[in-house]
């Protein structure tokens, strides 16, 4: 392998530290100098226009003139062939190469579960091989590029796109972001982690201004970027749509340049959203450098702002030459470092949808979490008949709708046509997994019947004579448009209530886009939590109903018992929402400027709001049941520069089982006491056998922020338990005092 080559990996591994270099014109072509020189050289050589071309891509679907080889998906840059420079071919997102409304007909792919079923893994090597056979499966398709890497706290529930996100807390959320994206880039092909930042509702997202305090973003939702980035090293950073204190994010100064580039050295390339940019001079120096779908700009924003207005900023010297040079370099660097640069352009390749298949069943599996479970109702034993009701379990899963959405393999099992604004772009799409078939599979001996779930009366009726029910409850949500309320749709919670009024052996199954409230929770004797379980969802849940799957999944994000007991009882931006008198509202497009205010909980998100106000959510972050029970001991912690904790776990059940001690240190920031979630392990153990485990905190987490992230000297309160506010052991250590730089 040439010394360009591997040069080049350390520079995918360290994006971070690939420099710009002197200007040394030619050495482009040159095939054995170091990344930086190569860059260097192919910026000296390009002509003005040619680094223009760079810097603002298409949406295909919408590209006039679009030349046949640009393939019709989320986004495209063209390459130039007279310095050997490839386009840049975008596919949409975390959950698979998404095809959304079949742009490209019948181009089918395999889709993960939700964001949030990753996230409620736990699981970092889940979140690596989820990451590596999507970004497989799109290099197979032609594709340079992932548009994924999601990482918005789930700091407002309704938001339309949670289920695409990794949930509320910031270590949990960075880590398995960053595995995510690394295992996409694996595959020798780009990702990004977006939307940066504080994206957190869709409900006028294009308008909205998140007010929030330095500290608050940079201990939150910020933080959750950083460790994804450190961890992932992403080529790139796709801006957000709002505005952040006061400026929207592409054209973010304090964003883009301070806390990006200038205090994490991010060295990849920023790229806008679509239809995100709103000026050419303002938002290259602010940092961004690369505008995305033009033509979506040209619709939401009446132009296009990184050609010729940008050319002619740079003509009034508003915007500076070393500052398009440096747009460019960031993204040849990327392009070189990966190898996409040398390679030739690939042809269409196989791809084994059935191995694929399995990762995403492996994650679905994982990420099942079981909130209840009275009297051991679940696993079902030898049940003679059962009466599977609602959710269209007879045929499928359901998904999240919107840009992430993926076009399953074998083709969708049902879509039901959107309504409203949005309704070219979003449809409620059922992956071909039915749990139905799957439960008759599992039970080969009983006699399992469906029944829609719309009428109560003949529900009701089957469920009578059944020796259990499992009704299968859905909450659809797509990008775009955010859910008005917590309560599952469409009469679903009175067919629960009917339902176990008439059988004492019901089981709820949940495909929801995150939490929703439970009326009917102590009525039933089983709730699982199945998200929208991707390829084999089905296969999962059956899995998890018949016992040859022991539940592991924790939830990654707080289940409230109300919507009062939220930082925000309505959602921002209801008015509109409700103002629509259709169902299915796309309320992104809001056109009046109003501000969500984070400082009411701060960086107090999830369960840290739920401890800091003392409120007792249904069900809390990081729970879920298991088939076995585990025992956990001998906590020992010391302190120091940081924490580390050390504690033994045990099966005590019969079966094997994977337990999953969560660690959280209660320390005071800024004169309150705050919980944080500094570690965990998922271990998986036989009956009996016991491990030990430690964890080492980062220090940023036990630090309040403060121009540096600074820990104060004293001592700090270690809890393990099985999840937030769980204190099963505590201890506690002391720190020493240390400043850590931003
Ligand atoms: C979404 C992005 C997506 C882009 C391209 C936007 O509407 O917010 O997440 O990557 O479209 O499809």
């Amino acid at each position: 392998m040439s010394r360009h080559i591997s040069i080049s990996l350390v520079c995918v591994a360290l994006l971070a530290a690939c420099d710009g270099g002197p200007e040394n014109k030619n050495v482009w072509s040159d095939k054995t100098a170091p990344t930086f020189k190569h860059v260097a050289g192919l910026v000296a050589d390009m002509t003005h226009e040619e680094k223009i071309t760079l810097v603002h891509g298409s949406f295909p679907k919408l590209m006039p003139n679009r030349p046949a080889d640009v393939i019709i998906a989320a986004g495209h840059v063209p390459g130039i062939p007279r310095l050997g420079i490839p386009p840049l071919r975008e596919t949409d997102a975390s959950l698979g190469v998404s095809n959304t409304t079949n742009s490209r007909v019948d181009d089918v792919a395999t889709p993960l579960p939700s964001g949030l079923m990753l996230a409620a893994t736990w699981d970092p090597q889940i979140a690596f091989a989820g990451g590596a056979m999507i970004g497989n499966e799109a290099r197979a398709k032609r594709f340079n590029m992932m548009l994924a890497g999601g990482v918005n706290l789930g700091r407002e529930l309704r938001n339309g796109r949670l289920f695409e996100y990794l949930g509320e807390d910031p270590l949990l959320a960075g880590a398995l972001a960053g595995e995510h994206v690394r295992g996409i880039q694996s595959n020798g092909i780009l990702s990004t982690i977006k939307h940066f930042a504080l994206n957190d509702q869709e409900t006028g997202r294009r308008v909205l201004n998140v007010k929030i305090d330095e500290a608050a973003a940079r201990e939150s939702d910020l933080l959750a970027f950083q460790i994804a980035i450190e961890r992932g090293k992403p080529a790139s950073i796709m801006t957000a749509y709002n505005r952040v204190r006061g400026d929207f994010a592409s054209e973010n100064d304090w964003l883009l340049n301070k806390v990006l580039k200038g205090d994490w050295g991010f060295r990849g390339w920023v790229m806008s959203d679509w239809g995100n940019v709103h000026s050419a001079a303002k938002a290259a120096n602010a940092g961004l450098d690369q505008e995305s779908g033009e033509e979506v700009d040209v619709i939401f924003n009446k132009q296009v702002f990184f050609n010729d207005q940008l050319k002619a900023a740079i003509q009034n010297n508003e915007v500076s030459q070393d500052r398009l040079n440096d747009m460019v370099t960031r993204y040849l660097t990327a392009l070189v470092a990966s190898g996409i640069y040398d390679r030739p352009e690939e042809g269409l390749k196989e791809i084994d949808y059935t191995a694929n298949a399995t990762v995403a069943q492996r994650e679905a599996e994982h990420g099942i979490v079981l909130l209840r479970n009275e009297r051991n109702a679940l696993p079902l034993s030898t049940p003679k008949t059962i009466a599977i009701i609602g959710g269209h379990a007879d045929v499928g899963v359901l998904s999240g709708g919107g840009s992430s959405q993926v076009r399953p393999v074998g083709g969708p099992a049902l879509i039901i046509k959107a309504a409203g604004p949005g309704a070219s772009f979003v449809e409620r799409l059922y992956h071909p997994s039915s749990p139905l078939k799957a439960l008759q599979a599992a039970f080969p001996g009983a006699t399992i019947t469906y029944n829609d779930g719309t009428d109560l009366i003949s529900a009701t009726e089957l469920a009578k004579g059944a020796d259990a029910a499992v009704v299968f409850a859905e909450e659809w949500r797509a990008e775009a448009r955010d859910a008005a309320s917590l309560s599952l749709p469409d009469n679903q919670d009175a067919l629960i209530a009917a339902v176990a009024a008439v059988n004492k052996q019901t089981v709820v199954v949940l495909e929801t886009g995150g939490p929703v409230l439970m009326p009917w929770l102590h009525s039933v004797q089983a709730v699982l939590a199945a998200w929208y379980p991707g390829a084999r969802g089905g296969e999962a849940i059956a899995g998890v109903i018949a016992g040859t799957v022991n539940p592991s999944g924790r939830l990654p994000i707080t289940f409230p018992a109300s919507e009062a007991q939220l930082p925000r009882p309505v959602l921002d931006g209801l008015a509109a929402v409700m103002a629509n008198t259709d169902k299915d509202h796309d309320t992104s497009n809001e056109q009046v400027p109003f501000e969500v205010d984070y400082d009411i909980e701060g960086a107090d998100v999830g369960y840290k709001w739920f401890a800091s106000k003392n409120l007792k959510p249904l069900f809390p972050f990081g729970y879920g049941l298991s088939y076995n029970t585990f025992d956990y001991g001998n906590l020992r912690v010391t302190g120091g520069e940081t924490v580390t904790a050390t504690i033994e776990v045990r099966n005590i059940g019969a079966r094997a089982g994977i337990a999953t001690p969560q660690f959280y240190a209660m320390l005071p920031v800024r004169g309150a006491p705050t919980v944080r979630l500094i570690g965990w392990e998922r271990v998986a153990l036989a009956p009996g056998e016991s491990k030990e485990i430690t964890i080492t905190a980062d220090p940023r987490l036990l630090a309040a922020f403060d121009a540096g992230w600074k820990i104060a000297a004293g001592d700090v309160a270690v809890s393990v338990g099985e999840f937030a506010g769980d204190s099963k052991l505590t201890a506690s250590a002391t720190l020493a005092e240390r400043t850590i730089k931003p």
